[in-house]
C-alpha cells in the first residue's frame, strides 16, 4: 500500500497572511499524523512566503513519522537542509514569481547543480528525491545520478482535469493519456531501481487513476487537503465562536 505525506505548507500560508503565529504549521504536522498521515512534507521557498526557518527546525523535532523537505537546489537550501537533517530532501525546481512549482526539475539540463546538492546532502545522511516530469530521458538521468527516489509531478494531469465545464472526449482523453504517460514513467523508474513518489494538484476528485498505479509508493498531497479542511472546519469554527461570545454574555 502506499504512504501519504500530507504538506503543510498553505497551513504556513494562512498564519503568513497575518504574520502572527496561528495556525502553526506544526500543530497541523501532528494532527496529519493523528489521522493516518505517514509523512509530512513542506518546501522551503526562497522567498518564505509560506513556511519560515525557524518552522523547520521546530518540524523536525516535532515529526515522529517521515519528514520530506521540497526545495530548490541551491547553495542557500542545500546548506539549510544539513543543518535540519530531514529525512528526505526532494529537489524541486523554482522560478520568481512562480505561483506554484511549475513542473519538474530538468535533471539534463542541470545535471553538474544537482548532482553537486545530491553529494552534499548524501554527506550528511539525508536520501535525495528529484522531482521531475514523467519523462524517460528525465528518469534515466534521475537514475545515473544515484537518487534513491523519483517524484513524478502529476500537474499536467491535475491541470487537464480541473477545466471547469469542459467534459468534450477529447479533453477525457488527454486525461488518460496523460495518466497512461504517469504510469509508462513509473514502469520505467522502477526498472532503473528507483522508487516512485507522486504529486501536485492531486485531489478528492482526480487521485484514484493515479492511486491505482501500483507502482506509486508515496503521494504528496497538501493544497486540496488543506482547502478542505478550512471547508469542513468552518461550521465548527463558527459555532465556537458564537459560543464564546454567548457565554461572555452570558446567554
Ligand atoms: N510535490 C511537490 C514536489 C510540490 O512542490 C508540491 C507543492 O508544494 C506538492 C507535491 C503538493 O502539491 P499540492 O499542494 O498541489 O498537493
Amino acid at each position: 500500500m502506499s504512504r501519504l505525506n500530507v504538506n503543510i505548507d498553505h497551513i504556513a500560508t494562512i498564519r503568513q497572511a497575518r504574520r502572527t503565529n496561528e495556525p502553526n504549521p506544526v500543530s497541523a504536522a501532528v494532527i496529519c499524523e493523528l489521522a493516518g498521515a505517514d509523512g509530512i512534507t513542506t518546501h522551503l521557498r526562497s522567498d518564505r512566503r509560506h513556511i519560515q526557518d525557524y518552522d523547520l527546525i521546530a518540524l523536525k523535532q516535532a515529526v515522529i513519522t517521515h519528514l520530506n523537505v521540497e526545495m530548490a537546489a541551491t547553495d542557500e537550501m542545500v546548506e539549510i537542509a544539513s543543518r535540519v537533517k530531514p529525512d528526505v530532501v526532494t529537489l524541486v525546481p523554482e522560478t520568481p514569481q512562480e505561483i506554484t512549482t511549475e513542473g519538474g526539475l530538468d535533471v539534463v539540463a542541470h545535471k553538474k547543480t544537482i548532482k553537486q546538492a545530491i553529494a552534499k546532502l548524501n554527506d550528511h545522511g539525508i536520501f535525495v528525491s528529484l522531482f521531475i516530469d514523467p519523462d524517460i530521458e528525465q528518469i534515466k538521468a534521475s537514475a545515473r545520478l544515484g537518487v534513491f527516489q523519483v517524484e513524478i509531478c502529476t500537474a499536467q494531469y491535475a491541470h487537464l482535469n480541473e477545466q471547469p465545464g469542459d467534459k468534450t472526449v477529447r479533453r477525457i482523453e488527454a486525461i488518460e493519456k496523460e495518466a497512461a504517460r504517469i504510469k509508462a514513467a513509473t514502469k520505467v523508474a522502477v526498472r532503473e531501481g528507483l522508487k516512485v513518489a507522486a504529486g501536485h494538484g492531486l485531489t478528492y476528485r482526480n487521485v484514484a487513476p493515479i492511486a491505482r498505479i501500483a507502482d506509486i509508493e508515496e503521494f504528496n498531497i497538501g493544497h486540496n487537503i488543506i482547502a478542505r479542511a478550512a471547508l469542513v472546519g468552518l461550521d465548527r469554527a463558527v459555532r465556537e465562536m458564537i459560543a464564546a461570545i454567548r457565554e461572555a454574555q452570558g446567554k
